[in-house]
């Protein structure tokens, strides 16, 4: 039988041109005041002015669903996020908040590779335990899709075992999770001064393996000083792409390196971080298929400067927004915190912050015909915000506001 919603104070249906959303529509919301929502067999059948989608035959006989004056848009879209790790990163956290920096601390033995030991030490069985309760987390604060990648193995029998938990994870729902291989993540202990050697597994075994699985659809790399190059970043990408795995880079993060310019020669469907990017490297992403992924959730964690979001939308370039949650850099799930971030921290209006969360968080991902909107055809991802105006997303801030939460059409999460 088909749901129909009504009474929402507004549905930000989200609705515009196919691909991402930047230049004029870069803050497109597609907000409808006396609207409805037509729901059958887990999709939209029809989003529009009530009196419109009341016309739609289904709507006769269909559920009602009342918003309650409250306000209705897509399910976030998280595009970057690290979630199977084993335990919080405490004393990192700590030697941070007393000076040390992000690279000190992995000298130490911190850092990505402390997380790397305890995901080794783990069974499959216990990391999807606690890969579902955060599945949970994600969901309760609106998100219905995210990207997830592996990383803490390092290794071709860990990497395998944390895209099997998101599998395992995504396929038994509410969360969907797009798996992104993250196999040069940071170079194991048993390939220490081999790097190249580690990139030549990655290239020849690994990626060839995680593709004949199908278990992953990105490849990713942490092209950073200390970490990956551009010549890796090169030799990872046509691995990737002889073996059918999209492109997505972790670019300009700590340092810059030209890794945003390469990215986009090599036509990666994100670029994510970028807060050392200077104004040369803006004209060519502005006229590039490349969504630049946003994560300033990590800037607000380790109290670093922003990536300048205003200019990247105002020369054109498409901009997304994630949480990056991960143990070390952004222990946040909550996509309504980075709004709210990105609105205030980086001086995007809340419309902007929920095009790039949604929409764009889809495109992120290579979605976007399918998610990310309110609009017929689309899955019926929605989530229904304790809230009247949609500024409100991004004004109150620390505390929930999710009423409940809609995954293909079925109610998966109700405020208690
Ligand atoms: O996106 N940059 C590399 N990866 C993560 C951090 C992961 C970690 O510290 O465990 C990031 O910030
Ligand atoms: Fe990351």
């Amino acid at each position: 039988m088909a749901t129909l919603i009504l009474n929402a104070s507004e549905i930000l249906t989200l609705a515009g041109p196919d691909g991402p959303r930047a230049g004029k529509d870069r803050g497109g919301l597609g907000l409808l005041r006396d609207g409805a929502v037509l729901i059958e067999k887990g999709r939209i059948v029809a989003a529009g002015p009530k009196a419109v989608v009341l016309t739609d035959p289904l709507a006769k006989g269909a559920n009602m669903l009342s918003a309650e004056g409250r306000v209705l848009m897509p399910g976030f879209v998280d595009a970057h996020t690290h979630p199977v790790f084993v335990a919080p990163r405490l004393e990192d956290f700590e030697s941070r908040l007393a000076g040390k920096s992000y690279a000190e601390i992995a000298e130490r033995g911190g850092g990505i590779l402390s997380t790397v030991n305890g995901v080794r030490g783990a069974k499959e069985a216990d990391l999807a335990a606690g890969l579902r309760m955060r599945a949970l987390d994600f969901v309760s604060s609106g998100t219905t899709t995210i990207e997830a990648k592996s990383g803490y193995g390092l290794d071709l029998d860990n990497e395998l075992k944390l895209l099997r938990v998101m599998r395992t994870v995504s396929s038994r729902g509410p969360l969907e999770i797009v798996p992104t291989f993250l196999g040069a993540h940071a170079v194991p202990p048993e390939y220490k001064g081999r790097k190249d050697e580690f990139v030549e597994r990655i290239c020849e075994t690994m990626i060839p393996r995680v593709a004949s699985e199908k278990l992953a659809v990105f490849v990713d790399l942490f092209c950073e000083k200390g970490y990956f190059d551009l010549a890796d970043l090169q030799r990872i990408a046509i691995a990737g792409a002889k073996a059918g795995l999209k492109l997505k880079v972790h670019a300009e993060q700590l340092s810059r390196m030209g890794s945003l310019d390469a990215a986009l020669k090599l036509g990666a469907v994100t670029a994510d971080h970028l807060d050392c990017v200077t104004e040369d490297d803006l004209p060519a992403l502005a006229i590039s298929k490349t969504v630049a992924c946003l994560v300033p959730g990590s800037n607000y964690f380790l109290g670093k400067p922003y990536p300048p979001a205003r200019r990247l939308l105002d020369s054109g370039a498409a901009v997304a927004l994630a949480t990056d949650f991960n143990p070390g850099t952004c222990p946040c799930f909550d996509m309504r915190m980075i709004v709210s971030i990105a609105c205030t921290q980086m001086k995007m209006s809340p419309a902007e912050a929920l095009v790039s969360a949604t929409i764009n968080g889809a495109h992120a991902l290579g979605l976007g015909a399918t998610h990310g909107s309110l609009e017929a055809g689309k899955v019926a991802d929605i989530a229904c915000f304790d809230a009247s105006d949609h500024r409100e997303l991004a004004y109150w801030f620390g505390a929930p506001r999710t009423r409940w939460v809609m995954k293909r059409g079925e109610i998966v999460w109700k405020a208690p």
